[in-house]
């Protein structure tokens, strides 16, 4: 028999044989509008000439190096890491994944504290390693076993916070907004109760950045953009640009706290990656980059509440297209591929996600509002089709 992949993907039925910037490119020419930008991923579109010039020198000048070896990527990616971040004093540990980047909070927050409990939110996703899929919602499978005790509480609702939040305590983990659950806003004062709650118990708050950092939502951060300082924050996605990440950031001296030999990554902190990163750091703080993405969200809310959208949720250009009472996200994601636009669904089936390149041209709130009268007039949108969402 021949080889076949593990069937993890319902793959969308869509020919791409390439991508520049926010195009898709099919096999028979077809371009697409691509709003989903690989959930995500793609902070600077698909191809961006300076970071693939960037990722070309760096391999050929050195393309790996082990932890134990000092390295000019490093250094510069510190240098351009260090301006993006909260006020404060903070250390990074990198390494190549969203799950392992919260595997490592989690494990260095437990570690620190001397605690056994964690507590996360109904909704959440942090990833499928075994303490990320602990502290992510039941819906999809994961280990038998928890490495840690843990408690799952009700999204935003700070009284049940107020209950379970006390000196057992040793993590509290959420992200600021939750995306594969369908984008869901905090909250007012979520964040901030939580924040003292934890600063009362001894618990140290997690904020998980991997879809909202990077300048997704117009700040650098979620914590910038709500005004609410975390213990540690993770990140991963966008903060290469495609280049596999994981990004571990923690106040400076919880990190001197750590015990010695509990973190550590071969690949992690290579300098291919931490070339991409700086690249990305350094695009995402220059003059007007996040007044584009700032803008274009604007124009997003503004045109393209129509047809089957009802309403929008969701900051800067992570946006949750709520869509009209017995409307599949599924089956209205497909019409718009077919108009040439592709945007993508999540776990909740009546709300479509946008999570597009932060670079994206400024006529594509327009091509997607045109894309959606077209789908507003077809009949088919009220068929059932399952999500098959998958971050
Ligand atoms: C909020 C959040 N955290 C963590 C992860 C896990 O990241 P990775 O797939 O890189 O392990 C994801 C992935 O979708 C995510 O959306």
């Amino acid at each position: 028999m021949a080889l076949t992949e593990w069937p993890a993907y319902k793959r969308i039925a869509i020919d791409i044989v390439s991508a520049q910037g926010s195009e898709l490119i099919c096999r028979d020419g077809r371009r697409v509008l691509d709003l989903y930008g690989g959930h995500c991923v793609n902070t600077l579109g698909a191809g961006d000439p300076a970071l693939g010039a960037v990722l070309a020198r760096q391999w050929n000048n050195w393309s790996f190096a082990t932890n134990l070896l000092d390295h000019g990527p490093r250094r510069e990616f510190l240098t351009a890491f260090e301006p993006l971040l909260p006020s404060g004093d903070w250390s990074v540990f990198v390494t190549n994944s969203g799950a392992e980047a919260n595997e490592n909070a989690l494990k260095s927050a437990l570690a620190i504290t001397g605690r056994r409990k964690v507590i996360g939110f109904t909704g959440a996703f942090h990833g499928r390693t075994a303490a990320a899929a602990r502290v992510s919602d039941t819906k999809r499978p994961a280990y038998p076993a928890s490495p840690f005790e843990s408690l799952r509480l009700p999204w935003s609702d700070l009284a049940a916070a107020e209950r379970a939040i006390d000196s057992s305590v040793g993590a509290v983990i959420l992200e600021p907004i939750q995306s594969l659950a369908g984008v869901q806003e905090p909250s007012a004062g979520f964040l901030a109760g939580l924040r003292r709650l934890c600063s009362a118990s001894g618990a140290l708050l997690i904020f998980d950045e991997v879809q909202t950092g990077n300048g997704r939502l117009g700040s650098f951060w979620a914590s910038q953009h709500y005004g609410v300082l975390p213990d540690m924050f993770t990140t991963a996605k966008g903060a290469a640009g495609g280049f596999p990440i994981g990004l571990t950031v923690a106040r400076a001296e919880l990190a001197a706290a750590t015990p010695e030999g509990l973190m550590g990554t071969t690949f992690g902190g290579g300098p291919l990656a931490l070339a991409a990163a700086t690249e990305v750091s350094r695009r995402i703080a220059a003059p007007g980059f996040l007044e584009h993405v700032r803008d274009v969200a604007t124009r997003f809310r503004a045109i393209c509440v129509r047809g089957p959208v009802q309403s929008m949720r969701g900051e800067g250009l992570l946006l949750g297209l709520v869509l009209h009472p017995g409307v599949k996200a599924a089956s209205v994601r497909d019409q718009l591929l077919a108009q040439g636009v592709l945007v993508g669904t999540c776990d909740d089936p009546s709300v479509l996600r946008l999570s597009p390149a932060l670079n994206l041209p400024a006529d594509s709130p327009a091509r997607l509002s045109a894309a959606l009268d077209v789908v507003s007039s077809a009949s088919s949108t009220r068929e059932h089709v399952s999500s098959g969402a998958r971050p």
